[in-house]
Formats: structure tokens, C-alpha cells, sequence
């Protein structure tokens, strides 16, 4: 927790620690148990209790915070019978999923962290929260930090990718954006680590199922981005739905008290995911309510989110003498504290014209599209087809998601957004004003069941297209194409084919898509596949038949801005991939860190560990091409041998040997060759993002010592640096070749 003692914020001093407890132990004071248990309860703005009106639960002090409901209005209605009728006159905290954006959209998180660029992501972030809170918002559930080595898995969207390093640097980056350095800054929102946490792991990638992870699975490669977040400052939790090796995160004692709480001394407070407490009767984990209730408030649950399950029962197991009053306050403090420290008593309401002006601030869009550009990842460019030229006089965009707002948008809009992105086909035209842009969606694509959140998609719904229809649609995009000279198909997945209960089999190309590539192709004309998606794609064929393809994830509002600076080459590509791209969903779940095995992929014996196809990667983590070439080279580490605990510089010079100007990301991944534990064949552990003109040399330094070489062992059942050699490389992607040695000894 961020305690600011004293320093100064944008408009009010920051109460000072011991004034904050103070406060905080006056409210306890003359608090009633109910209204003890409303702080620790979360209602739901958008189905409001059965029975009781929302203006009659927060009268009473029955909700210290509410989630799903997004209407400037309504929160300052709502928080004046707060503040002047409850008995004890305390706010709420309006909470809603701001993920990437909120007025302005920015790229996915995925995307985000296509960049690696922390920068960019913490940018992308302020701007979200100063829009939100603009619109009266105190609280976001984000930053998502579940690490995802499935893509089958749907929420792969929300989250940074595959890899520990990569994702603590974004978490850190996120939180940074989402709550400066100050909690009384009014421009700034709560944060939330979120989903506590192993959820990326659920089995066969199918959302909310169950997680089993070893002890050194979580620490090594699950809790990282956590801890990171904790140490940038996080002032909340959210705990996972899923069971985690059969006990649901919310009732899990040792991850919420052991782990999060005495280990990592979190004091903030943390909230359950949407019906979580609730959820562990239906988990087979709680007898009942009650008992649902007792187990995730002793496990660490202070904030029940919308299942109402401890407002109908603390009070009861507090008269049963099962949970001490001494128990809730200690749930309760950092609620308050955090509302003291936020200056809601002082500054409670939000200005209802704000929001219109903050939004129209132009360096809104500005970071949006500078976000968009510097995430998207250049696949393939056979010949050089790419960039194309700004003559181009005639140009066919095809594709069902050439011109979707939705589709450029993304995942995880808030309640109520308008679409407003700039599709790709905008974007093409807007780029080039005189040529002809022709354009033809092709079939439209659908998801095999419906989404079950789809009953809140207000927007009018299209009635789904016949197999003629679908047909005509393919036809007449073949012939629009036939009558360009060059083509730029725009394919992926739907928004609601990647997120929350998003989860699918396979990573082909929904509907018809391939097909249409390939009859498209077939012209014979210069074809550009521009992805937009929001989880990895086995886009098998395309990888060998379409001279350029260029990932452009979910790209936001300024996405068809971003995709047309790329495509006609005002901006240089220099994104990697943050997860890899299976060659099948089967294959999944598949990653780059996986130890040796007794046949390792170097072995000459190796041919592929399945018969019926190669389990390499179709594009390995790490990877992104440029419109120039880059070289990496004298690789040196300061000392050849170093002692346990201590730590060696890492360096090598990156030099731009191509025509244009353009960012690689140097990375840095190590391999330790024996110890207590088999180690993963290489470990990203450092990256730089780096400019370069044409012809320009810059050095990357990089430093490997206790905090990187150290690993929590199954063997040792602890932290340990073992004495041993590794592997150093530096390069381009986790296929990187130019090599040093290091050894450590005792
Ligand atoms: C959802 C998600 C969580 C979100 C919460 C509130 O089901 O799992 O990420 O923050 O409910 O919307």
C-alpha cells in the first residue's frame, strides 16, 4: 500500500500514515457491525439486491462499493445519500473494468505487451484513468496479470503473454498508470492485481476450470507479475474464480494470509471475483452460505463482489461467535484507510462536465494510436512487399473485419461503451485519398455458441447469415479482389471470441476465412494479411502462401491509423510476440521455458515429439521482422565467473544495418545447466527496447545476479541460488544464438 505520508497531491495534502489510522479507528468506533459489513460488501449496479433499492442499501451503509454500474449521474445521486444520509456518512467506491481504455481505446493488453514497451503501457493506462475517474470511477479491476502459456484459453487477451520477465515489467507499468504515486491524485483509480492466481493454467485452456500447479510453478512463473505489482504500489487484490489444486482461490488460506499477506506483507484489501464467495458452495468447496462465507473471510476475502453472501451472514456468524468483531475490523481498516487516503471524505463527488473535456484532449488518441503502432509485430514480408506504396491507385480491403469497430476495439469494453474505433478499411482510405479502396467483408464469422454474456450486448442484433448469403458474400469478395492490383485481407477473430467464456479448441481462423485467403491468393495479385485477434493463430497456410503478414492484435481506437502508418510505411514495425503461436490448438498448452527432457530439440535424434506434426512454434516467442535488419553483437559479460550472490554486467551492441529507421527489442534469456531443479532451456531475463537510424550502433547492458539467477527449487522446497553454468544469449527472440558462458561457484 502506497502511504504517502504527507506529500502533497494535485489538490489536497495526502493525509500523513498516523492521521490515516487515526481516522480510520474513529470511524471503527462509532461504526455499527452492519455497517462494518456493508464496507466489506461490493453490490451490483447493474441487478441490485433482490427486494431493496439501491438508494435503501447504500442509505443504510449496506454497500461500501459498487461494481457494473457506469453513469456520472447516478454516482453522485448515489453517493449523496452516502455521505449525508448513512449513519456513518462514508463513500463508495464505484468500481467498474476498465481494462484498456475507457473512452479511448488502446490496444489489448496482449498487445500491450507486444510492445515491450513499459512505457507505452503506463502511458496507456493513465490516459484510462483519468478518463474513468473523470466519469466518477474510483476503481478499475485491472491490471489482469495471469501468465498464459494456452491460447486456447480466451483471456489470454487481457493479460501480458507466456513469460514472468515480460509480465512483471508490464504489471509494474500498468499499476504505475492506473495509480501514479499518489492515491489522493484526482486523475488517477484504484488498481487490481487480478485473478489470484493461477487461473491462466486452467486445464485444456477451458475458462474457469480447474488449476493444478506446483509450489514452484506458482513462484517461479505465476506469482512474479504479482509481486511486482505489490512492489509498485497496488492497493487491491481480486481473487480467482478457480479452484487451485482443489481449494478456490477464495477460500485459500495460504495463497490470500500465507502467501499474499505474511510473505509479501500486501495491506491493502482484496476483493473476490464476481459471485466468488457465493461460488464456493457451487464449487463443492462450501457447505452453504454461511460456511461460504466463515472459510473465504477467515481465508482473506475482504470484499465480497455482488454475491450478497456476507451481508446475509457475518452477522450471524458473528453472533455464533465464529468470527470475532476483532476479525471484521481488521477487514474493514484497509477499506477505510484506503478512502481516507483517495480524499473521498474531502472530495467525495465527481464534476459531471469533466469527462467531455478530458476526453477530447488530443493527446488521448495521440497515445492511443502511438500505443497501436508500437504493438503490432511484422509476421512475414517476402520480397519486401511491405511497405506498400502511397501510389497505390487501387486497392481491394476484404475481410468480415475490415471495417468492425467492435472487431478493432476488442475485448472488454465498459458498460455502455459506444463503438468508435477507426476500422482498417477507415484507416486505408484515409491514408490514401485519391486511389480507389474497394471493399468486401466475405462470410461473416460467428462463434459455434453464443457468448453468455451476449443478454447485455444491447447493440441490435443482425440476424445471422444463410449459407447463400455466405456464399454470395465469398463471391463477390473473390471478384473485388480480382479487380485490384494489390489486396489486403483483414482477418482474426470477433471480440467475443477471445476474453471472459471465450475459451475454444482450435487457433484456426473461424468461418470461412482460410478459404477465402486461399481462393484470394489464387489471383495471383500482392496479398497483405493484416490479423486482427486477440489470442495466438494457427495461421498455418497463410505462414507459407501470403508474402506479408502483419499482427495487429485489437488495436483500439486509433487502430486503422496505426495499421495504415504501418502498412505504407510512416511507422516501422518493431513489435515481438509476447506468447507463441501454436501450429494447432492441440498443441497447446505450449511455451518457450520448458526444461530439456532426456531429448532435447538439439538432440540429433529429435525429429518432433508428435509423429504427425512438427511441435516447434509457428512463430516462437520473442519473434517480430522490421523494414530494416539489425545486428547484435560483442557480447560480453564482465566476469566469466562470479560467486553466489553476487552480480555480472550483461552487454552487447545493437546496430541498425538497414535503410530505414526502426526499434529492435534486444533480449537477454539465460539457461542454467544443472541444480537442485532441472532448469528451463532459456528464461528471458532482461529486454530493451532500442531506436536506431540507419547505420547506428547503441550498447544494451543487461545485469544477471541473485534476483535473476535465483529460482524457488521442488528440490530445496525453498529459495535457492545454486553453484552451476549457464548459458547466456542475447538476440532478436528466444531463438537467440550469440553466446557466452558463465559459471557460478560457492
Ligand atoms: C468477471 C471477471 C473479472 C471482472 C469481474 C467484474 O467475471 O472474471 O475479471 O473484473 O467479473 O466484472
Amino acid at each position: 500500500m502506497n502511504m504517502n505520508a504527507g506529500t502533497k497531491s494535485g489538490t489536497a495534502a495526502v493525509p500523513a500514515e498516523t492521521e490515516v489510522s487515526e481516522r480510520v479507528e474513529a470511524l471503527l468506533e462509532r461504526m455499527s457491525l452492519e455497517e462494518k459489513i456493508g464496507q466489506l460488501t461490493q453490490a451490483s449496479g447493474a441487478v441490485w439486491t433482490a427486494g431493496e433499492s439501491a438508494e435503501d442499501i447504500i442509505r443504510k451503509g449496506g454497500a461500501g462499493s459498487v461494481l457494473w454500474l457506469n453513469d456520472t449521474k447516478r454516482f453522485n445521486e448515489l453517493q449523496k445519500i452516502a455521505v449525508e444520509e448513512s449513519p456513518s456518512g462514508i463513500p463508495v467506491l464505484f468500481a467498474l473494468d476498465v481494462i484498456h481504455g475507457y473512452r479511448t481505446i488502446f490496444p489489448v493488453p496482449l498487445a500491450m505487451a507486444a510492445s515491450w514497451d513499459p512505457a507505452a503501457a503506463e502511458q496507456a493506462q493513465a490516459v484510462a484513468a483519468r478518463e474513468a475517474r473523470a466519469a466518477g470511477i474510483h476503481w478499475t479491476f485491472g491490471p489482469m496479470l495471469d501468465i498464459a502459456r494456452d491460447a486456447r484459453w480466451g483471456r489470454i487477451v487481457e493479460g501480458a503473454g507466456e513469460d514472468p520477465c515480460l509480465g512483471a515489467a508490464m504489471a509494474a507499468a500498468q499499476v504505475r498508470g492506473f495509480q501514479g504515486d499518489d492515491l489522493s491524485d484526482p486523475e488517477r483509480v484504484l488498481a487490481c492485481a487480478k485473478h489470484f492466481a493461477g487461473y491462466g493454467a486452467s486445464e485444456g485452456g477451458r475458462d474457469y476450470d480447474p488449476v493444478h500447479l506446483s509450489e514452484a510453478q506458482l513462484r517461479n512463473v505465476y506469482f512474479p507479475p504479482f509481486q511486482a505489482a505489490l512492489k509498485a504500489g497496488v492497493a487491491t487484490f481480486m481473487s480467482a474464480y478457480m479452484d487451485l489444486n482443489n481449494v478456490p482461490a477464495s477460500g485459500n488460506c495460504w495463497l490470500l494470509r500465507d502467501v499474499l499477506r505474511e510473505e509479501w506483507g500486501f495491506a491493502g484489501f482484496l476483493v473476490s471475483d464476481a459471485f466468488g464467495v457465493g461460488n464456493l458452495v457451487v464449487e463443492g468447496f462450501a457447505r452453504d452460505g454461511r460456511d461460504a462465507a466463515l472459510r473465504a473471510l477467515k481465508a482473506g476475502v475482504n470484499v465480497d463482489m455482488a454475491s450478497a453472501t456476507y451481508s446475509e451472514n457475518l452477522a450471524g456468524l458473528v453472533e455464533s461467535d465464529l468470527i470475532s468483531v476483532g476479525e471484521i475490523d481488521e477487514m474493514v481498516r484497509p477499506i477505510l484507510a484506503t478512502k481516507v487516503q483517495m480524499g473521498l471524505f474531502e472530495r467525495p463527488y465527481v464534476d459531471e462536465t469533466l469527462l467531455e473535456e478530458v476526453v477530447a484532449r488530443p493527446e488521448h488518441r495521440q497515445a492511443a494510436r502511438l500505443a497501436a503502432q508500437r504493438s503490432m509485430v511484422l509476421l512475414r514480408n517476402e520480397g519486401g512487399l511491405l511497405p506498400l506504396s502511397k501510389e497505390q491507385k487501387n486497392i481491394a480491403v476484404i475481410g468480415p473485419l475490415a471495417d468492425s469497430m467492435v472487431a478493432t476495439e476488442g475485448s472488454w469494453m465498459v458498460f455502455g461503451h459506444k463503438p468508435g474505433a477507426v476500422t482498417v478499411l477507415q484507416g486505408i482510405r484515409a491514408r490514401l485519398p485519391e486511389a480507389n479502396v474497394a471493399y468486401a467483408p466475405g462470410p461473416k464469422i460467428y462463434r459455434d455458441f453464443p457468448h453468455p454474456f451476449g443478454e447485455f450486448d444491447t447493440a441490435a442484433k443482425e440476424p445471422i447469415q444463410t449459407p447463400e448469403a455466405a456464399e454470395a458474400a465469398f463471391q463477390t469478395a473473390v471478384a473485388t479482389a480480382r479487380g485490384a492490383d494489390v489486396v489486403i485481407m483483414v482477418l482474426g477473430e470477433e471480440a467475443d471470441m477471445a476474453g471472459e467464456f471465450a475459451s475454444r479448441g482450435s487457433l484456426d481462423l473461424p468461418g470461412r476465412q482460410d478459404e477465402l485467403l486461399q481462393a484470394v491468393t489464387a489471383l495471383g495479385k500482392p496479398v497483405v494479411l493484416v490479423l486482427l485477434n486477440g489470442r495466438p493463430l494457427s495461421i498455418n497456410w497463410a505462414a507459407e502462401n501470403v508474402p506479408a503478414i502483419l499482427e495487429a492484435w485489437e488495436p483500439g481506437t486509433e487502430g486503422g491509423h496505426a495499421v495504415a502508418d504501418i502498412l505504407f510505411g510512416d511507422v516501422n514495425p518493431g513489435g515481438k510476440l509476447p506468447v507463441c503461436f501454436p501450429r494447432s490448438g492441440s498443441h497447446a498448452p505450449l511455451y518457450y521455458a520448458r526444461t530439456l527432457t532426456h531429448l532435447p530439440e538439439s538432440s540429433p535424434r529429435y525429429l518432433s515429439r508428435y509423429w504427425d506434426s512438427p511441435t516447434t512454434p509457428l512463430y516462437p516467442f520473442g519473434f517480430g521482422l522490421s523494414y530494416t535488419t539489425f545486428a547484435i553483437a560483442n557480447l560480453k559479460v564482465s566476469a566469466s565467473q562470479i560467486k553466489v550472490g553476487q552480480t555480472v554486467a550483461v552487454t552487447a551492441d545493437v546496430t541498425n544495418t538497414g535503410p530505414v529507421t526502426g526499434d529492435e527489442v534486444v533480449q537477454l534469456y539465460i539457461h542454467q545447466q544443472w541444480g537442485s531443479d532441472s532448469r528451463p532451456m532459456r528464461e528471458l531475463k532482461g529486454f530493451a527496447r532500442v531506436t536506431l537510424q540507419p547505420g547506428e550502433t547503441k550498447p544494451v547492458r543487461f545485469s544477471l545476479g541473485p534476483d535473476e539467477l535465483s529460482y524457488w527449487s521442488t528440490n530445496a522446497k525453498g529459495w535457492i541460488q545454486d553453484a552451476a553454468a549457464f548459458d547466456i544469449w542475447i538476440g532478436s527472440d528466444s531463438l537467440a544464438t550469440l553466446h557466452a558462458d558463465l559459471e557460478v561457484i560457492q
